[in-house]
């Protein structure tokens, strides 16, 4: 049987893909395929232009098929396809990385480069520890995560990430591992614009960790600045102040995964510098390259790097990497995209274009079963109550209809999460909310 027709593609030739974070029976039963790109729009098998108010996974922040993107990375292959980073390198990755130190906090200026946020994260959480054990300090080896944490796939990030079911399947994780409480109360936070007032107080969890496990066994922890796909969770007022007190307090590191923050979405480079406070690691992907081509990095502080650098000169400091770290191919696309980002003046759009976002967001208070929204920078949630028994089900639905009417957005539980290109249009937000105003009015 053939089910895309468009494509001559049967269901038997759907099979030798297993695809991730997917129902595989049920998607290749019932295929949603996008064949091109450009702008904010995707166009489906089916020929249909559908607004992406996802940028493709939290990604491609300066929408899609930026030429500017497209012809470095041509180039690059044809010029040099690949070197080993491991005791050599190519000129590109080290101009990449000054791009990159130079859209970061004062003082975060080391760049490590990996091919995913997952392995950022675990990149970022073998630092840590090793950091403290170059200082004399191997005894802290204890990390903290935060309960609705999202940080990638690999063992480490699992580990510390607070998605129950994510980590159901998988056996043991690491040992040595707490976790922070969410920062989320309906009751005292619902309809809050950008950060909430309540929730600062969460933060002190972290002393009484600490307390529990001795402060000295801890080396560090990492939150996401706005928990993404936890449902955009926008931290309190004050509560990474009181994180970044309490890590200093204890000599503790403090670990910012800006996978989804960096690169413009808060309207600054990483979200760090939106919200005022300086992380001593941040991780990165996504944005990196615009989506275009893997990549990931690892932010270091001056601190962290130079006391790796203080042993022999001769010997690695680092017994870490990947075949594909700054790869030349990605750091190619990371300069293009750092340059289309300043050209194109994107995090500034971001900036202005957010307060629209937000009224327009909160305009769905008061729609049947809107039960919170959240929103900053370009970032939302919509809140849905699910029917009893049925988690999930009415914000399925809802996103169902708002791709039948041409807008594709995201479902994490019971919320519709939002993360477009920052190059949107105020029509392009309007007709984005008005779709899902449509969808939740619709809704049984
Ligand atoms: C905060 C955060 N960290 C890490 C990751 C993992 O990134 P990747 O899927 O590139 O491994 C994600 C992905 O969404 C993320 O949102």
């Amino acid at each position: 049987m053939t089910i895309v027709p468009q494509l001559n593609l049967s269901r038997e030739a759907l099979e030798p893909y297993w695809m991730p974070f997917t129902a595989n029976r049920a998607f290749k039963a019932s295929p949603r395929l996008m064949i091109a790109a450009k702008g904010m729009y995707y166009t489906t098998a089916e020929g249909r232009q559908v607004l992406d108010a996802m940028a493709g996974l939290w990604c491609v922040n300066a929408g899609h098929g930026q030429q500017r993107i497209t012809d470095a990375i041509r180039e690059q292959a044809g010029h040099l396809d690949y070197v080993s980073s491991f005791q050599m390198g190519h000129p590109i990755a080290f101009k990449a990385a000054e791009r990159i130190a130079a859209l970061t906090p004062a003082g975060m200026d080391h760049v490590f480069f990996v091919n995913s946020g997952s392995e950022a994260v675990d990149t970022a959480l073998k630092i840590a520890r090793a950091y403290h054990r170059m200082r004399g300090e191997g005894h802290r080896t204890r990390l903290i995560g935060r309960a609705k944490g999202y940080h990638g796939m690999g063992f480490g990030g699992l580990s510390v990430a607070g998605i129950g079911r994510h980590r159901r399947d998988f056996g043991p994780l690491l040992p040595d591992v707490a976790h922070l409480p969410h920062t989320y109360s309906r009751e005292h936070q619902a309809f809050s614009r950008g950060q909430p007032d309540w929730g600062a107080h969460l933060a002190d969890e972290l002393e009484a960790i600490a307390q529990i496990n001795d402060p000295s066994t801890i080396a560090a922890v990492i939150v996401e600045p706005v928990t993404g796909s936890g449902g955009v969770l926008p931290p309190p007022k004050g509560y990474l102040e009181r994180l970044r007190a309490i890590c200093d307090k204890y000599g503790i590191l403090l670990i910012f995964d800006e996978v989804i923050t960096g690169y413009g979405r808060l309207g600054t480079p990483f979200g760090s510098a939106a919200l005022g406070v300086t992380p001593d690691i941040i991780t990165c992907a996504k944005g990196m390259t615009n989506g275009a081509v893997p990549m990931g990095g690892v932010i270091a502080s001056d601190k962290v790097y130079d006391a790796f650098m203080a042993g022999p000169e001769g010997a690695v400091e680092l017994m870490h990497g990947y075949t594909y770290s700054g790869h030349p191919l990605a750091c190619a696309a990371a300069i293009a995209s750092i340059d289309v980002y300043e050209e194109q003046d994107i995090f500034a759009n971001c900036a202005r274009a957010s307060a629209r976002w937000e009224d327009q967001a909160h305009s769905l208070q008061g729609e049947p079963h809107v039960v919170d929204v959240r929103n900053i920078g370009l970032l939302a949630a919509i809140e849905i109550a699910p029917k009893p028994g049925e988690p999930g089900g009415r914000a399925l639905a809802a996103g169902n209809i708002c791709f039948e009417a041409g807008v594709l957005v995201r479902t994490a539980g019971d919320a519709l999460v939002l993360s477009p290109p920052l190059i949107i249009a105020d029509g392009e937000i309007d007709r984005i909310f008005e779709t899902i105003r449509g969808a939740v009015r619709a809704l049984a």
